[in-house]
């Protein structure tokens, strides 16, 4: 809860030149450390050092993505509403803002021929997969239609890859977080983001085995073709339960088991596909309660698998009759 000494923290925290310039700059997306110094012209300590009294005061969040930190404005609701009234009353016209506002535009770019050009070296392989099943359009549509129009407050999209579930799903939900271990993908994803029109997005550095996310905290949450690189499928489902909030649901859409050996052989699959018991085995040994109609789309030669899950309600206070034995 907001009180007045924490609204003077974030005041004083945002009351000085460069940390206006930095808020303004990270209402506009996630920037590391090395970007902002690159558009402010000023030394990295000087630079961290007000990145690191803003994240104290709670304006910025800090994002950890291995060598790198991103910054960006907090959305913790209290915070986020002084971090955003103050970024709406900083004049937009001011010639040094513009200037920072056009180095942004060079340091987007440059991000975005990173992002380009890693997805180069895995796009044809991508592509290679794609011809084995139907249509990718296909499966959007399905995922779409599974979600339905339920209420999603928060939603996880696991090894998000390019963020492509995330841009599907956003007009849905009121905030996605896309998860995924590669730097590379991230990138990419990132610059996807900031080309769409979604601002409810984000991507973050993080591994399947260990959520960087809140207990009980997610509404949904999508494993979409990740959980084939899993050696250890109940302990991602295991890890998903963990975050996921009462009632919270669980979609996970792989291939069914099947015998293309190259999947793994030349593209690191860990697994090729799975049964249908395997995978209910692990929503059931996670705690969690299955849909026994599973949607499929049938390709050639492999079939696309959307198995569903949900966290039973969680018991918030415990039972006054156990309490009084307590
Ligand atoms: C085939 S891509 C799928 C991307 C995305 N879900 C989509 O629908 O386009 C698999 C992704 O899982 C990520 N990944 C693999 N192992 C992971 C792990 N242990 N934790 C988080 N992400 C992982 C990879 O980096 C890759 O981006």
């Amino acid at each position: 809860m907001q009180t007045l000494d924490s609204l003077l923290v974030g005041l004083r925290a945002a009351g000085e030149h460069t940390r206006l310039r930095i808020l303004a700059l990270c209402a506009r997306g996630e920037l590391s450390v090395s970007e902002l110094v690159k558009i402010l012209g000023q030394s990295q300590p000087r630079v961290s050092r007000h990145l690191k009294v803003m994240v104290e005061a709670g304006l910025l969040e800090r994002l950890p993505e291995g060598a790198q930190v991103f910054y960006r404005v907090s959305d913790e609701a209290m915070v986020s509403r002084l971090a955003q009234a103050l970024v709406a009353l900083i004049p937009a016209s001011d010639a040094g803002l513009k200037r920072d506002f056009s180095r942004l535009q060079q340091v987007r770019d440059a991000r975005a021929k990173q992002a380009q050009d890693y997805f180069q070296t895995v796009a044809e392989s991508w592509d290679s997969i794609r011809s084995l099943y139907v249509p990718q359009r296909q499966v959007e549509a399905k995922l779409l239609e599974i979600i339905g129009t339920d209420p999603v407050d928060e939603l996880l999209d696991i090894g998000t890859g390019t963020g492509r579930i995330l841009e599907i799903l956003a007009p849905r939900v009121g905030r996605g977080v896309g998860i995924d271990l590669s730097n590379d993908m991230l990138t990419v994803a990132r610059s996807n983001i900031e080309r769409g029109r979604y601002s409810n997005i984000h991507v973050r550095k993080g591994d399947m085995y260990r959520l960087p996310v809140e207990d009980g905290s997610v509404d949904l949450a999508v494993l979409h073709m990740v959980m084939h690189y899993s050696d250890y499928p109940l302990e991602v489902v295991r890890e998903v339960a963990r975050v996921l909030r009462g009632g919270g649901r669980l979609v996970v859409i792989d291939f069914g088991s099947h015998t293309e050996e190259k999947l793994r052989s030349e593209y690191q699959h860990h697994r090729l596909g799975f049964t249908d018991s395997e995978i209910l085995q692990c929503f059931e040994s996670a705690g969690l309660e299955y849909e026994q109609d599973i949607e499929q789309l049938v390709g050639d030669p492999l079939t696309v698998k959307f198995w569903q899950a949900r966290q039973r309600q969680r018991l918030h206070t415990l039972n006054p009759a156990l309490q009084a034995h307590k």
